[in-house]
This record gives C-alpha cells, structure tokens and sequence, in this order.
C-alpha cells in the first residue's frame, strides 16, 4: 500500500514556503508567456518540420501540427487546472504525488525528467549546428572532431558543451535574470519567424498542395522492424508512409515542437499570483505558437513541393531556391538565438523538477537547498548542467527526440488523468481554472496521448522501457526508504489535509539537516 501513498497538498504547499527551501516569487503572466513562447519554439520547426513533411505527411504536415495542438491543448487545460490549485514546483510530479500515489509520481517525475535532459540536449545540438553553419559562412570552421558527430564518444560537441556551460551559470544566478536573457531572445526569435512568414508567402505556388494527403506508400514488409510505429505492427498492418497513418505518425513526431508548455507549470512556486497567471502564461504560449506553426507549415510546403523539400534545412534551402541564399544565413542566426532559450528553459523545467523530487526525498535531499543570495537550487543547477552538457557534448543524443515525445506523452496522459481524481478526492480544493467537460475532455485527452505514444517507433518503446526500468531500479532501492511521506504520516493526504505545517525548516532552521535528525530517529 505503500506505493499509494499520497502527498496532501497542503504539505506541499507548506514545504514551498520553508525557508531553506523556498524560490524567489518573481514571475508575472507576461514573463510565463514569454517563458513558454521560450521553450516552445525551437528545433521543432527549424529541423523536424521539413523531414515530416517530406517522409511522412506532405503539405499535410499542418493537420498533423493540428493534431498535436490539439492534445497539447487538453493537456494544457488539464495542466492549468492542476497547477492553479497546486501552485507548487515539480509540476505533473507535485500533481500525481497528491492524486495518484507516489510511485505513479515517481514515474511521471521520471518521464518528466526524460523529456526535459533529454531534450535540452538535442536542442543543444541543434544549436551547434547552426552555430557552426553562422560561423562556417565566415570562415570560421571548427575541426571535425569538436563538432557533432554521429558516434558515441568519437567528438567533443565543444559549442554545445559551450552553450550548456553558460546557461547554467545564467540559470544559476537567478530566475529573474534568465528570464532578462530569455526575452531578449524570444523577440530575435519571434521576428525570425515572422520574417519567414512575411517573406515567404509572395513564393507560395498553390499547386504544391496537391495532392494534400499524398496517397499512402506501401514499403517493403523488410523494412526495419524496430523504425516502423508501434501501432502499425500491433494492429498488423502493412507498412507504409505518407497516407492518414502518415499524418498521425507525423504528429507523434512533431509533437516535440510543442514540448515545453507544461514547463511553464514547473515555474509556478515562482509566480508572483500563479492561481491567474499559471492558465493564462501555459494557453496562451501554446495558442500563439499553434497560430506560428501552422503559417509556417503552409509557407514551406506552398513554396516547395514536398516531395523536393530538404529534410535537414527546409526553411534555409526553400528560400535559396527561390533565389535568396542571404535568408538562410538569417534563419541560422535567429535558430542560434532561438534555440538558446529553448534549452534554457528546459533546464530550468529539469532542475525544478528534480528539486521538487530531492525536497520530498525520493532523491537526495541535500541537492534540493536553495542558495539564500540567487533563491534558486545551486547544487541541482550544476549537477544538471554538467550531466547535459557531457551527453550534449559526446553522445549523438539528436537521435533520441522520439524518446523525448514519449516521456513527455506519458506524463500528460498520467497528468489527464489526474484531474478528475483530484476532483473527486478533494472536491473542496479552490479551483480558480476548471476543465470544462470533465471528467470526458481529460479521458478524451488521455486517449488522444496514448495513441500519439502508440504511433511512435517501437525502438523509442523499447528505449522508454528501459528507462522505466532505472526509474524503478532507483525508486526501490532508495526513493521508498528516504520517502519523507513515508516518514512522516502528517505529510500524506486524508491525515495533514488542510492542517499541516511543513517540517522542513523547523526548530535549527535548517530544513535538510532537521530532517536527516528525523530519519536517523526512525
Ligand atoms: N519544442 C521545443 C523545440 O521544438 C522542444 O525545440
């Protein structure tokens, strides 16, 4: 039963108000819409976008960015609910810790922390390359092997070691300043994507979206096994590309585009009114870039037919064959700001996330203290940092971007989930943002997640497992022991609802150091 235990949301408020561990609360609904727009755009639409369109879907590539706005958006609704009533840091993992018991919060911790290392490290290589496509054009070209590479251990990635050494410093230093920096960015990035739209519609051709759907493709029955979606070879169909199964397989992948909106819930112990600003910043991020998304989508596929698109530099090489070879050192320049943040703020999403985790003891506590000049968690910054830089930097970790939409996936869906069980355990919670339509909308977005998942390649299913299996490794062999739920009664839900004070800055003042005195007691 013990698995089960929950956290009472109290307590989790309580301990985000103990000193030693408490965060700045500096963030408005304009800074968290700015955050989100931050994290959202990125290598989603300057890489992924062109191979989708040009493996999977065609000029279809915008339903399927529809389909994936669309679970995005009952997600988001879902998140906003759970984070305006828990405006706690940690996000799903705080949400499912007070619905679903600690080892599903242990999981979608896990997933969590999967999608947002993950991510910031194929986001950093992504940045290298552009980087490195800046700088080629001036001459300055780096040696092969200090550049991305597609072996284990074979190069030194030294821009993205780089980029990742310095935003975790910048991050290190405090929310507020990150977020300076961030703003600054978002708006190279944004007139990026503008000026992408804004130039590239006088080249649109109407005819490239013909055919819309382009038919389906059957491919060999030999193709590789572990490439084809899961869905297809559990329903034992032929495998194929393009057609309806390719625009939803084409979702599941550009989905990683959206990723990033429900970090904007990872911040809320940061926000300065989060019961109003959490909705507001985590919805309006996620319809601005739908809007953005989907005009790209039509530019791209309109200026080149989709069958000629190039998968690796759609946007760049679109405009050099319309004749504007100059537009692509601009693209490389905006992708270079605009992935910057991106990577930012999924480290930032990374380290609140892990914190949440250390505060409640399913991981080390000691890496949960939060520095009293910056208010942000210093040791977690730099374990993190380091850890994402190393694989950033030697591992060919762009490979991994399904992985990436898996973990998010499975969180959301957990996260959908939870909204009605959270209802009908504590129907008295203030909610200031409801999910219409619930309990259907969150089943329906629950399901709407499990497929995407399903339409994914049964290597990332294989890989996620995997990744489970560590989750779980880790969890029984010391999150379930140093549990300080599991410590401590007061703190679980049905016992502290409602009463509790946190036990985390007690009599010495010193949150980790009174609760090890606590544990050694046990
Ligand atoms: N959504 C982010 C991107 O596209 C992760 O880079």
């Amino acid at each position: 039963m013990s698995l089960l235990r929950t956290k009472s949301i109290e307590a989790s408020i309580a301990d985000s108000e103990a000193s030693e561990f408490q965060l700045k609360k500096n963030l408005s609904a304009l800074d968290l819409t700015v955050f989100g727009i931050g994290v959202i755009i990125g290598a989603g639409i300057f890489t992924v976008t062109g191979r989708a369109a040009h493996t999977m879907a065609g000029p279809a590539i915008v339903i399927s960015f529809l389909i994936g706005a669309f679970c995005c958006g009952l997600a988001a609704l879902c998140y906003a609910e759970l984070s305006s009533a828990v405006p706690v840091s940690g996000s799903a993992y705080t949400f499912s810790y007070a619905t679903m018991g600690e080892l599903i919060a242990w999981i979608v911790g896990w997933d969590l922390l999967l999608e947002l290392i993950l991510a910031a490290g194929v986001v950093a290589q992504g940045w290298s390359a552009y980087f490195n496509i800046l700088f080629g054009e001036w001459g300055l070209k780096l040696p092969d092997n200090l550049q991305g590479g597609t072996g284990w251990f074979t190069h030194f990635d030294i821009a993205a070691f780089g980029l990742v050494a310095v935003l975790t410093c910048v991050i290190a230093t405090g929310i507020k300043e990150s977020m300076r920096v961030n703003l600054t960015l978002v708006a190279v990035k944004l007139f990026i994507v503008l000026f992408i739209i804004v130039m590239g519609i006088q080249y649109i051709n109407t005819s490239n979206y013909t055919p819309f759907v382009p038919p389906a493709q059957h491919l060999e029955s030999t193709s590789d096994t572990l490439k084809r979606p899961l869905w297809e070879l559990m329903t034992g169909m032929e495998p194929q590309a393009f057609g309806v199964m390719g625009v939803i397989s084409g979702a599941a992948l550009v989905f990683f585009a959206y990723i990033g909106f429900d970090v904007v819930a990872t911040t809320a112990e940061e926000t300065r009114n989060p019961k109003r600003d959490l909705p507001i910043g985590i919805i309006g991020s996620l319809a601005i870039c739908t809007i953005l998304y989907v005009s790209v989508c039509l530019v791209i596929t309109g200026m080149v037919s989709y069958d000629k698109i190039d998968p690796k530099g759609a946007l760049a090489a679109a405009f050099r064959d319309h004749g504007h070879p100059g537009y692509a050192q601009i693209i490389a320049a905006g992708a270079v700001a605009g992935l910057a943040t991106v990577v930012m703020t999924l480290m930032i999403g990374a380290t609140r996330v892990m914190y949440a985790m250390s505060r409640d003891g399913l991981l080390p506590m000691g890496m949960a203290r939060t520095n009293p000049k910056t208010g942000t968690p210093v040791p977690m910054t730099l374990v993190m940092g380091f850890i994402i830089a190393v694989a950033a930097a030697t591992i060919p970790i762009g490979e991994f971007e399904e992985m990436v939409n898996i973990g998010t996936l499975s969180a959301f869906f957990l996260v959908s989930l939870a909204v009605p069980v959270l209802r009908k355990k504590r129907p008295d919670l203030e909610r200031p943002f409801k999910v219409p339509g619930s309990p259907v909308l969150p089943w329906v977005a629950a399901a709407v997640c499990l497929y995407l998942m399903l339409n994914l390649p049964v290597e990332t299913w294989l890989r996620f497992v995997v990744w489970l299996l560590v989750g779980f490794a880790i969890y029984f062999f010391y999150g379930r022991g140093h549990s300080r739920v599991g410590r401590n009664p007061q703190l679980q839900g049905g016992v502290g609802d409602g009463v509790y004070a946190t036990d985390l800055d007690t009599s010495v003042g010193d949150g980790a150091e009174a609760l090890r005195k606590n544990e050694r007691r046990h």
